[in-house]
């Protein structure tokens, strides 16, 4: 026995579990201590066990795949079967555990954070539906796993609500993410509110809505800035929080860079090779929100009036907490091709990029110009 034991601690160390695996969580209400073994990676036990509500979106997949890779058990709650299933191979097996859950459910909830020593919030919805309105997401439903998971002792929350998030803002969506954040510290006071901007990928709403429909992006003539951030910065930093000291407070995640979506049109419009820039109509706000209320006729989500005013609202100015995060966000130039690739014909497929001239830089020039010409 004592052989078999010195053998397998020479032939896999990293398997052999020592005192120093002991992790105890910091401000952790009494739960069970954290216990990791393994080598490292997909195989490993990182010992946390984790929910991540909000696990089929964008954002979701990210996050399941960094934590589930370093051998996390995730909690991944679902509404549709077939909208968890690409999340099954993230982790090794058994690793990924989908749950039903209804937001409106605090049993639901309840089964689904009893295990777990961390509990992420990425539920949020950009319009509304016959059944769940802003409301009843950003607050009802944030509050409630707030409160479920204080209920059930769970040490951390994790709520992922909007840069731009302001009571009193003239969008419902941002008024809804202000008042939710507001309920979640209330029920669960030493939660971290994570604060991103819009966010860039493979999936997003930003870069692929203006391949498809640039008319909508030059609504207040396209000068609406814009703090874009790479969704897997965000991740990364949610991710990371895991093996962090506890940090109760809001931590804003903005881009690298201020934009403007007129910038953002051109350098889609450089990187697909297509000048559908130039002929896109600019449409007036009052016209805009007509279609978009008129659009809501339908029972598929198309643009809606709120969407239109967000599209006039420059995004927030406050500083990033990048640096105290250790995490240098991407600038979208770097990234652009990889994600609008396939919008590009088969003829420009590989034709090499030459991205627009960024607007700070312009108005720099302009800056330095007149005052050469007033000298
Ligand atoms: N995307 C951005 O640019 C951006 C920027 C800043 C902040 N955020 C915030 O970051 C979070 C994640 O964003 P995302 O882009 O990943 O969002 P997303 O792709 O729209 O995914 C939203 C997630 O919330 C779930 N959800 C929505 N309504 C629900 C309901 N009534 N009941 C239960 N689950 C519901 C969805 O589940 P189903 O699959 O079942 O619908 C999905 O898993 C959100 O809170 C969002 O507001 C996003």
């Amino acid at each position: 026995m004592i052989l078999l034991r010195v053998q397998r601690s020479l032939v896999a160390p990293g398997t052999k579990r020592a005192y120093h695996d002991l992790i105890t969580l910091p401000a952790n209400t009494g739960s069970k201590p954290i216990v990791s073994h393994g080598p490292p990676g997909y195989s490993a036990v990182s010992g946390h066990t984790v929910t991540v509500f909000g696990c089929t979106g964008f954002l979701g997949r990210y996050l399941v795949s960094k934590i589930a890779k370093m051998g996390t058990q995730v909690i991944v709650p679902y509404r549709d079967e077939d909208e968890a299933r690409h999340l099954k191979p993230m982790g090794d097996l058994g690793q990924i555990v989908p749950m039903e859950w209804d937001i409106r459910s605090d049993a639901q909830i309840a089964e689904c954070v009893r295990h777990s020593d961390i509990v992420y919030n990425l539920v949020g919805r950009d319009y509304e539906t016959k059944n769940f309105d802003f409301q009843s997401v950003h607050v009802a439903g944030a509050e409630k796993i707030a409160a479920v998971s204080a209920q059930c002792g769970v040490p951390r929350l994790v709520h992922v609500s909007h840069l731009n998030a302001s009571a009193s803002s003239p969008s419902k969506f941002y008024q809804t993410k202000a008042l939710g954040e507001e309920r979640v510290k209330a029920a669960f006071p030493t939660a971290t509110i994570i604060r991103p901007g819009a966010m860039y990928g493979f999936e997003d709403k930003l870069l692929n809505n203006i391949a498809m429909s640039p008319w909508w992006w030059k609504l207040n003539r396209g000068q609406t800035q814009i703090r874009p951030v790479h969704v897997l910065d965000v991740a990364q930093v949610l991710a990371d929080l895991m093996a962090t000291p506890q940090m109760s407070r809001t931590l804003s995640l903005p881009g690298p860079s201020t934009l403007t979506y007129e910038y953002l049109l051109d350098l889609v419009s450089a990187v697909t090779i297509r000048s559908f820039h130039s002929y896109a109509p600019e449409v007036p706000r009052g016209i805009a929100t007509a279609i978009a209320k008129v659009a809501q006729s339908v029972w598929w989500p198309l643009m809606s009036p709120d969407e239109v005013t967000r599209r006039y609202l420059n995004d927030s100015d406050v500083p990033g907490d990048w640096a105290e995060l250790g995490i240098t966000p991407t600038e979208i130039e770097a990234l652009a091709l990889m994600y609008l690739r396939r919008y590009r014909s088969t003829d420009t497929y590989t034709d090499p990029v030459a991205f627009p001239t960024r607007p700070s830089l312009v108005s720099i020039l302009s800056l330095v110009l007149s005052a050469q010409q007033s000298a």
